[in-house]
């Protein structure tokens, strides 16, 4: 992985992440084809992942993957679990949602889903624990960057919905944070316009 010990406290600087993060952009599920990365990169980038601050070490996420003949199988889960959602809605609409329901996880041949699991039961407040699971996330999309993958977090209907969470592996208490596709990028997106630091940021004064 790295000739740096892990015990050395001190990172040299990185001129090629800081280059990585300058270009690092979403690549959508339709962009991402085969080959998945192998379950030997998988678990070398989910390691990367969770090298996340945690406050308390409470551990508050965990991950569930998706890939080969579970993708078609859980989406023939989830198409049903849409209708029965959704009774009101026009037929036609319903159906069309429910297809892209069944066919969700067939986008990309692997995702990982990012499950936010706070400890209630300690002075760390559940906020904090959540935006650890997102911090994975988001460790996540680089560690797959940088191993020559694209990636793309999504949540939506499947992630939000009750039945839906539980179906994909969400636990009482649990939250789904992400999904993350990932894949080989078959194109690039354009890039698009990136938010000015400069006028999101203020220097405290004593009038701020
Ligand atoms: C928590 C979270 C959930 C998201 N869910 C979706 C989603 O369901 N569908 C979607 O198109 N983009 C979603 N996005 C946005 C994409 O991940 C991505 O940021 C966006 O396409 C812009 O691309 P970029 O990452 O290159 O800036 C989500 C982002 C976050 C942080």
């Amino acid at each position: 992985m790295s000739d740096i010990p892990l015990e050395s406290a001190l990172v040299p600087p990185a001129p090629q992440l800081l280059a990585a993060m300058a270009r690092r952009r979403s690549v959508p599920p339709a962009a991402l084809s085969a080959p998945a990365p192998s379950h030997e990169q998988l678990r070398h980038m989910l390691a990367l992942a969770l090298r996340v601050p945690d406050h308390g070490l409470r551990e508050p996420w965990r991950f569930v993957v998706i890939d080969g003949e579970a993708r078609a199988e859980l989406g023939r889960g989830l198409a049903p679990l849409y209708r029965v959602a959704n009774p009101q809605m026009d037929e036609a609409k319903r159906e069309k949602f429910a297809g892209i329901m069944e066919r969700l996880f067939l986008a990309s041949p692997m995702a990982v889903v990012v499950i936010s699991r706070p400890d209630r039961n300690c002075a760390i407040p559940v906020f904090e624990q959540e935006l650890s699971a997102g911090a994975v996330c988001m460790n996540l999309l680089h560690a797959a960057q940088a191993s020559g993958f694209g990636a793309m977090w999504v949540t939506g209907w499947a992630a939000t919905n009750p039945a839906a969470a539980t179906l994909i592996g969400a636990r009482e208490g649990e939250k789904i944070a992400g999904i993350v596709h990932l894949g080989t990028a078959a194109s690039v997106p354009p890039e698009r316009p990136r938010p000015d630091a400069e006028a999101l940021t203020s220097f405290w004064t004593p009038s701020i």
